[in-house]
């Protein structure tokens, strides 16, 4: 569907204009078309080869600390060379128009905010930091061998990415913003994202429970797709510009 021929409901323009309050919450799907894989696509998700258990995990740290720390390095040069897409920056643009915007997102790329939004929670952390798995201290920069996975100038443990990993609790001050806004919001955007990766995936509900239009813009149907007030699938990159072309113009 060509982003230009797509038609939005008059009532969604005339809810958006008006709203006050708006919430996104993004997934992976907003940085694939920025070349980043998602985790889940069949075809060619991160997890097609591997077990998320293995590498995004502490246990699979323990068990293996030098292949989880070189995935995440192969990880980090790929989000090295991404840049962000329309998508991104059609989100830059709308919260421009809203006066109170908030953009959660569960992506660890930082893609948002090279794209200029301003108020982003980072529900799962960011790649590009890293941090000692012993004493916590961040590090800024460390060598890294290849041989060896780097240690903690000060306490000698295992440097890790600052990142959320499955089993681990997301940062408290990060997801209380994120219940906050998702409770508080009118019009709620759930955008490249499976939604099933609990507790970032029942924001959309405690956001549909308050009242808030719901509205979800991804590639495929979702659990959340029959919850959604308006359910657009498609490419990010093409149904986010044209929506925010078409709510305020160019
Ligand atoms: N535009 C819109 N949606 C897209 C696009 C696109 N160009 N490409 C893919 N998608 C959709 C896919 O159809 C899929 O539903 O994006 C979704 C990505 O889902 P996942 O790969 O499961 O990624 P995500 O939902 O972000 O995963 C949540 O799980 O693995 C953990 O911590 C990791 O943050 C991640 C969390």
């Amino acid at each position: 569907m060509m982003a230009n021929a797509l038609e939005f409901p008059e009532a969604l323009l005339l809810k958006l204009r008006s709203a006050a309050r708006v919430v996104v919450l993004t997934g992976a799907g907003i940085s694939q078309e920025s070349g980043l894989r998602t985790f889940r696509d069949p075809q060619n998700g991160l997890w097609r080869q591997y077990r998320p258990e293995e590498l995004a995990s502490l246990e699979g740290f323990r068990r293996n600390p030098k292949q989880v720390w070189d995935w995440y390095a192969y990880r980090r040069e790929a989000v090295k060379g991404a840049r962000p897409n329309p998508a991104h920056y059609a989100l830059v643009e709308m919260e421009r128009h809203v006066p109170y915007f908030t953009l959660i997102t569960q992506n660890v790329d930082g893609l948002h905010q090279m794209a200029g939004s301003r108020n982003v929670i980072e529900l799962h952390g960011n790649i590009q930091r890293v941090r000692c798995s012993v004493c916590g201290e961040s590090a800024l920069d460390w060598e890294d061998d290849g041989l060896e996975v780097p240690r903690c100038e000060r306490c000698g443990g295992l440097l890790r990415p600052d990142v959320v990993w499955f089993g681990e609790s997301l940062p408290a001050a990060a997801l209380q913003a994120a219940v906050e806004a998702a409770r508080q919001a009118q019009v709620f955007f759930s955008i490249g994202t499976s939604g099933i990766v609990q507790p970032a995936a029942s924001l959309p509900y405690a956001a549909k429970n308050r009242g808030a239009l719901l509205i979800e813009i991804n590639l495929e149907t979702t659990p959340l797709t029959p919850r959604a007030d308006f359910a657009f699938h498609g490419k990010a990159g093409e149904i986010l510009p044209a929506l925010v072309r078409a709510s305020w113009g160019e």
